[in-house]
């Protein structure tokens, strides 16, 4: 999603904001501006494209100035080119924005009938002319911004600046997190605390409803009413953040080859290895007294839930209602007395999850989630969070934070199991085992890396590829080709392997590859049935199995990975990794864009 920078300085801020906007790259974008006020006047650059494109602007005609706002813009209003980027003037206003505005069709008319006349398509710039008209009108520039943030409906961050006024940026949130950065004589704004890393550790995180005035003496923070209100300010870790690849060609790479580590992290908060138990975390809700459980969550994130549901339902007897979350919010699901709600959602702002969380909280349901980023809006609203030690993830595709949310998910499943007394002390000993070898099987699974690599160049020529999986390995064949078609832009369907022949078996042909994940378990040789049905038609199978699975497959594929051998439990955690490398590779070979997919967002703060 779009990333805001905002600095009110004492050296010249166009190269600083330009280097905190690079921080925020991984969020995704497709143009980027930054504006100043250069000698008493609103100046700005603007290039479609990479930040390299701004720094080229900015290196043929440099911007001076000691206070300045910038922008990475992921379009929704208006295609991405350079009219359309941030920052938008309007007589002397100058703003960025992150988010939608709902009514900025009929605020632009309302303002067109006043003779306002709009140079771009986006919602943006209607706030600019909202503002400019309140400056006319005779308000100071404070009141006016807030004045025109009244008329608002929909999801924003903003920050906004005045010509006349070099001390001051105005910040306004309401939906997409925003952060007001303290310096030393000097004020940063910014959309996460990883943008401001470089300046300053000292955070305020807005709430929502709240607007801020930042001047270089410091912050004055209202709320809608135009009351003034008290926000903590906390050291944030984002200094201490380690966001470069080391020795990797992407962050996805990195992120791939740091989950031994941060599933370790993870899985050693929840879990007491010594002592062969679950850990005593608090918990929001009590296991042995809800019926039923509501899992909500999108992409890569729903997927790690729709595992769990096999886990909760299989070895904790507690059924699991799971639902994408942009569905959840408005399907309007009863939700019976004794049950639960769960979210899971790595930066803790996405907006369907946020909005079916909200749901669940006004049907008076006790809320957890499982986040990766502790200071995140959806942390804040819940009764409990259960924190995936994944550390930041830069690349767009998530990869360890998936496996992260796995490791709490499996966690939460045996505490809910003991709680309701579905397994005996010996079994919770023999799981927790398990989950303790979960980075030694992650680490094997690197190690097949080269082997992958060789796949991913049949896979680097096919325009379609089908993935199938029985059980949990249903939802990692999702994830699989979730993970594909996001970086290396194949088309790709996870099917459960047992409904291919109700219709996607008609697309099997000698062009299309057909990856199968399935670890020898008691379900296996049903799997093996579905391949045979694949091999008789032509299909080319890559089978991703361990070594037992490859000594009973015994049908021609034209690959098999094999896996180490891995506790069911466990597999979908494991597995997890040959399915990451192989999206991986296939990327990198075709020259993609593998950390920025097209298209895509980091954090995705709009319906
Ligand atoms: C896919 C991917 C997305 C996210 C989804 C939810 O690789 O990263 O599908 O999983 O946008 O994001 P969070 O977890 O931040 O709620």
């Amino acid at each position: 999603m779009c990333g805001i920078v905002g600095i009110v300085g004492h050296t010249p801020v166009a190269p600083l904001i330009v280097d905190a906007l690079k921080r925020l790259e991984y969020r995704g974008y497709d143009s980027a501006g930054v504006a100043t006020i250069e000698q008493g006047h609103l100046a700005r650059r603007r290039a479609e494209g990479k930040l390299v494109n701004l720094e080229r602007r900015l290196g043929e005609e440099p911007l001076g100035g000691l206070i300045g706002i910038g922008h990475t813009r992921w379009a929704t209003h208006g295609v991405p080119n350079e009219t359309n980027a941030h920052p938008h003037f309007a007589e002397d206003v100058a703003i960025v924005h992150n988010g939608i505005i709902e009514n900025f069709a009929e605020l632009r008319e309302e303002l067109s009938n006043e003779g306002f006349a709009f140079a771009s398509q986006t919602d943006t710039e209607v706030v600019a002319h909202l503002i400019a008209r309140e400056l006319r009108a005779g308000k100071a520039p404070g009141d006016a911004a807030f004045a025109a943030l009244k008329r608002l409906r929909g999801a924003f961050a903003l920050a906004i600046m005045f010509r006349g006024d070099e001390d001051l940026i105005v910040g306004a949130r309401n939906g997409p997190p925003l952060a007001v950065g303290h310096g030393d004589g000097e004020m940063y704004l910014g959309s996460d605390a990883i943008a401001l890393a470089p300046f300053t550790n000292a955070i305020t995180y807005l709430e929502d409803g709240d607007w801020v005035v930042v001047r270089r003496s410091g912050i004055e923070i209202f709320d809608m009413d135009g009351a003034p209100v008290a926000r903590q300010r906390q050291q944030s870790i984002g200094t201490s953040m380690m966001v470069d690849k080391g020795n990797h060609r992407h962050f996805m790479e990195k992120e791939i080859h740091e989950q031994p580590e941060v599933i370790s992290h993870t899985l050693a908060h929840y879990l007491d290895f010594s002592a062969g138990t679950v850990g005593n975390f608090d918990l929001p809700f009590d296991f042995a007294g809800i019926e039923r459980m509501a899992i909500s969550a999108c992409g890569t994130a729903y997927l790690a839930g729709l595992i769990s549901k096999y886990w909760f339902e299989r070895y904790a007897r507690l059924p699991v209602d799971i639902d994408i979350a942009s569905e959840f919010r408005y399907r309007e699901m009863p939700l019976p007395k004794n049950s639960a709600a769960l979210f899971v959602s790595q930066s803790g702002e996405t907006a369907d999850t946020l909005a079916s969380l909200r749901y669940c909280r006004s049907a008076g349901v006790p809320i957890g989630a499982i986040v990766n980023v502790r200071e995140s809006t959806i942390a804040r609203e819940s009764d409990g969070i259960f924190p995936t030690l994944a550390g930041p993830e830069i690349g767009v595709a998530s990869t360890k934070a998936f496996t992260c949310q796995l490791s709490v998910l499996a966690s939460l499943a045996l505490k809910a199991a003991k709680a309701r007394g579905t397994i005996s002390a010996e079994q919770e000993r023999d799981f927790v085992r398990q989950l303790s070898e979960a980075p030694r099987y992650a680490a094997q699974a690197l190690k097949l890396s080269e082997r992958i690599e060789a796949v991913a160049r049949e896979l680097s020529h096919v325009r379609h590829v089908l993935y199938l999986g029985r059980d949990t390995s249903y939802p990692l064949a999702m994830e699989g080709a979730l993970k594909l078609k996001e970086i290396s832009y194949i088309h790709a369907e996870g099917y459960a392997a047992g409904e291919l022949k109700h219709g996607p078996i008609a697309l099997i042909d000698e062009q299309m590859p057909v990856i199968v994940i399935a670890p020898y378990d008691r379900i296996f040789e049903k799997t093996v049935s579905n391949m045979q049905e694949v091999a008789a038609r032509g299909g080319r199978i890559i089978l991703i199995t361990d070594r037992e699975g490859a000594a009973k497959a015994t049908l021609k594929t034209l690959e098999t990975i094999v896996m180490p051998d891995v506790p069911e439990f466990v597999a979908p955690i494991a597995y997890a990794l040959p399915v990451q490398l192989l999206a991986y590779h296939t990327a990198v070979i075709m020259g993609t864009d593998v950390d920025q997919p097209r298209n895509l967002a980091k954090s995705v703060t709009v319906e």
